[in-house]
């Protein structure tokens, strides 16, 4: 089959009724496009396990706080077709905001899906106040217009896939989270649509986001276990001109902040370069 662009939800629903009635399982991979490797191989993962592989590509006015980024954020319809396509995906829905919102102006009529204050009130929810209920939204959105069996996130958005999966549970969404790897460029740079924005200098700069975390890692394999003594370590390793955001320590089960390592933790950091903001994290592992 090859690949359709679907902008309707009647038209995406009747194609997705036809496929359940075959008895087709579906995997979506939600995304707001200028695909990259990193969406790339969760389009391949999506493909790997369902018999019909759907994406979304939509830029969320609703995750977006007021200044931030979302008129210049890149939209490369075309271009996506050919990586989706590469990656065998079936279906691109590419919805209009106003076929999604159809009244965005009157913002506080939308119902809206509201992730558990103490979960947002750390890391990316804490400096991007109710971006997360916007993604929420418009993932449950998604899931109700596609109704797949199988959705893939990936591991770079650490926080959303945590929020993902506790939403799908706390709501009884019958769809299975799939995680999927943060991919990285080879210089260790995690893989984002944003990095569009980078200058060559900006670039080198934003490379010591990943080194920090590496040096953390490589510590804390040495037997720091501290997190306070672990931030030190970001810090020595973070440029000048990278201005950091949060360095946030919690414990991968309950995403609550940790004082040492236990078992299982998420290192994870948000920065700005110039006006670009960029994300990562590492796994601590015990
Ligand atoms: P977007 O930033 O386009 O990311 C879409 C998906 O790709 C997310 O699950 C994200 O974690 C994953 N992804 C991005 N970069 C990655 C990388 N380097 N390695 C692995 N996975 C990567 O996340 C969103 O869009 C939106 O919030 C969305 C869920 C679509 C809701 O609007």
């Amino acid at each position: 089959m090859s690949l359709v662009v679907i902008n309707k939800i009647d038209e995406i629903r009747e194609i997705i009724k036809e496929y359940k009635k075959q008895g087709k399982s579906i995997a979506l991979v939600p995304t707001m496009g200028c695909l990259h490797e990193g969406h790339k191989s969760l389009m391949e993962k999506a493909h790997s396990i369902a018999d019909i592989t759907v994406i979304s590509v939509f830029v969320n006015p609703i995750q977006f706080c007021p200044g931030e980024d979302y008129d210049r954020y890149p939209r490369t319809l075309e271009q996506d077709k050919i990586v989706a396509e590469s990656a065998g995906v079936d279906i691109i829905f590419a919805p209009s905001v106003n076929e999604m919102y159809p009244n965005l102006q009157k913002f506080s009529d939308l119902t809206m899906v509201v992730p558990p204050y103490e979960l947002t009130d750390i890391m990316c929810g804490k400096s991007r106040v109710g971006h997360f209920d916007g993604v929420e939204t418009v993932v449950t959105k998604l899931f109700n217009i596609v109704q797949p069996d199988f959705a893939c996130f990936g591991m770079k958005d650490i926080q959303q896939l945590f929020l993902i999966k506790k939403m799908v549970k706390d709501l009884n969404i019958p769809v299975e989270i799939i995680d999927c790897p943060l991919v990285r460029e080879e210089s260790g740079l995690a893989l984002s649509s944003r990095n569009k924005y980078l200058s060559e200098t900006e670039k080198t700069d934003a490379l010591t986001i990943s080194k920090s975390l590496f040096a953390i890692k490589e510590s804390f394999k040495i037997g720091i276990k501290y997190t306070k003594k672990l931030f030190d370590v970001c810090l020595t390793n973070l440029s000048k001109n990278v201005e950091l955001e949060y360095l946030e320590f919690v414990d991968a089960d309950t995403f609550k902040h940790t004082d040492t390592i236990n078992s299982k933790t998420i290192c994870a950091i948000a920065a700005r370069v110039g006006n670009v903001r960029l994300i990562d994290n590492i796994i601590l592992e015990v």
